[in-house]
């Protein structure tokens, strides 16, 4: 494992990934962690990552110089480099050589172990204020940019090495190779790590950790929840059983997609609870986006835990483990423990109720999405199933503004599949992260089609591009495109003459509008 220390920016999870292109396992942990407690792990390397503070700032993360003597590689970046040049007694000044955004570097040695084969003059990507005007006895400098004198060095002998910059950002042009060479040449680790790997070890993990018990998973149709279940299948088979609420709130298809592709391609035992009625009649009323977040939420526990107590009550072995599709990010984002202002009550399918105690199967923790996308191939999910666009829990039922009715639905359907079959077959389903399709069914307005007056309902377009949700922006998509989804929709859906496209950023505006 290569050991990524987490100083505090945003920066980590993104080193995390970039070590894992370069087909090597790679985890996160707290600078906080007592350096012991790191080098328990026996990481074949440790990468010390950027953070928001300045060395000298009161309170600023520090790192133990044990950490530097251990004899395992290290490699420094931004704000880890600073941290690394100051520990060993290099110089630091926080003299206002400020440098933001793309900075060309220039390579001063250009066969060093970190910069071989690349150009002696690239762009790379910096964000800080302070700056090191002298590395640390023993070390080469080896590169430096206008504002700042040593932009990276290196020490062989020890096995330590530094950039002031970000190598992991795509802006930074030959970063992805600078940390290869760090981890190829200068930690020497041989590139093994693959999905396929993945796919065994948690197969025999899983088979250890559930023996002869029984295992249950709830589906939402997502790819996190449908690769855990096809994992956890292929490595316990018939003893899980898959458990999918149709809660009529899913888009055209989708039901069917759970129902019959994923079990064509897993085999997977699957309980289909279908329960249109009742969330709809709990719906039935209901306009305030909250109250129906509740809502639905909280009958999709009562449901799910009917079809578990059901499956509970079933002759054969005691059922005692529930699978849940986490991935890295949850697991690192709640180690963080940095609680975040309550914007939605998002709610998650499977969620745990409090009074039936399983053991948690998560075969997906250590996976970044990306990741849990190649597994599901490796496994054979379908294309639909494994590339799928995130879709809120909620469904549809948050995607009509106004009153959650069986009709407004059926028609918020049609509307939302003629939009994805068009952003479809206009090759944009990579590029935009998702783009939900909203009824404004409190909204009329007057249209002329054919001869005569129509008083419909808008449909909004909201395609955003994002990388992680957190913060999107709309997306520039091709005028001819919005002009076709428009045209099909207010031509084919019944009761809508306008379509309208959301052109809101997110801050300020959410992803979906409920
Ligand atoms: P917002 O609207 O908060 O959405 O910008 C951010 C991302 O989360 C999805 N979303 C949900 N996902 N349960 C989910 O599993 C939910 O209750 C939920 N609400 C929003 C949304 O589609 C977007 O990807």
């Amino acid at each position: 494992v290569v050991l990524v220390v987490d100083f505090g920016a945003q920066y980590a999870q993104l080193i995390a990934r970039r070590v894992r292109e370069a087909r090597i396992y790679s985890e996160i942990v707290p600078s906080t962690m007592p350096v012991s407690e790191m080098l328990a792990k026996n990481p074949k390397a440790i990468i010390l990552s950027g953070g928001p503070s300045s060395v000298y700032a009161e309170g600023a993360p520090a790192i133990d110089r044990a950490l530097f003597e251990a004899g395992v590689p290290v490699f420094g970046m931004c704000y880890g480099f600073q941290i690394m040049a100051t520990t060993l007694g290099g110089t630091v000044d926080d003299n206002g050589a400020r440098e933001y955004g793309r900075t060309p570097l220039k390579v001063t040695r250009s066969g060093s172990t970190l910069f071989e084969g690349t150009p002696d003059e690239q762009s790379v990507w910096m964000s800080h204020g302070d700056a090191c005007s002298a590395a640390p006895e023993g070390f080469t400098v080896t590169a430096s940019t206008d504002v700042v004198p040593v932009a990276a060095f290196e020490n062989d002998e020890k096995k330590l090495y530094g950039v002031q910059y970000h190598p992991e950002v795509l802006h930074s042009t030959h970063g992805q190779q600078v940390l290869e060479h760090f981890l190829y040449r200068g930690a020497g680790i041989e590139p093994t790590w693959t999905t396929g790997n993945v796919i065994e070890e948690q197969v025999a993990l899983i088979r250890e950790q559930v023996g002869d018990k029984r295992a249950i998973c709830g589906l939402s149709g997502g790819v996190d929840s449908a690769v855990a279940a096809a994992l956890v299948q292929r490595a316990i088979g018939d003893q899980l059983t898959c458990v999918y609420v149709d809660h009529g709130l899913m888009r055209k298809g989708e039901t069917e997609q759970v129902q019959k592709d994923f079990v064509a391609a897993t085999g997977a035992r699957l309980v289909v609870v279908d329960a249109e009625k009742r969330f709809l009649d709990a719906l039935a009323g209901v306009s305030d986006p909250e109250t129906k977040r509740k809502i639905i939420g909280r009958e999709f526990i009562r449901v799910f835990e009917q079809a578990q107590l059901e499956i509970l009550q079933e002759d054969g072995p005691e059922v005692a483990f529930l699978v849940q599709g986490t991935l890295y990010p949850d697991v690192v984002e709640s180690g963080g423990g940095t609680g975040t202002a309550n914007i939605k009550s998002h709610h998650n399918v499977g969620g745990l109720p409090d009074d039936i105690e399983f053991e948690l199967v998560e075969p997906l923790r250590q996976l970044f999405k990306d990741e849990v996308r190649m597994v599901g191939q490796e496994l054979g999910l379908p294309e639909e199933i494994v590339q799928r666009q995130p879709f809120p829990g909620p469904g549809l039922g948050i995607r009509i503004v106004g009153e959650v009715t069986k009709e407004r639905l059926d028609l918020l359907r049609d509307a939302d599949a003629i939009a994805r079959e068009e952003l479809s077959a206009a090759g944009l389903d990579r590029e935009i992260w998702q783009c939900p399709v909203v009824l404004l069914a409190d909204v009329r307005s007057v249209g002329v089609q054919g001869d005569g007056r129509t008083y419909g309902h808008p449909i909004v377009l909201r395609p955003v591009s994002s990388e992680d949700a957190m913060t999107a922006d709309w997306t520039r998509m091709p005028y001819e495109v919005l002009a076709k989804i428009s045209t099909r929709i207010t031509n084919e859906v019944k009761d809508v003459n306008r379509v309208v496209l959301d052109v809101t950023s997110k801050p300020p505006g959410t992803i979906e509008w409920e």
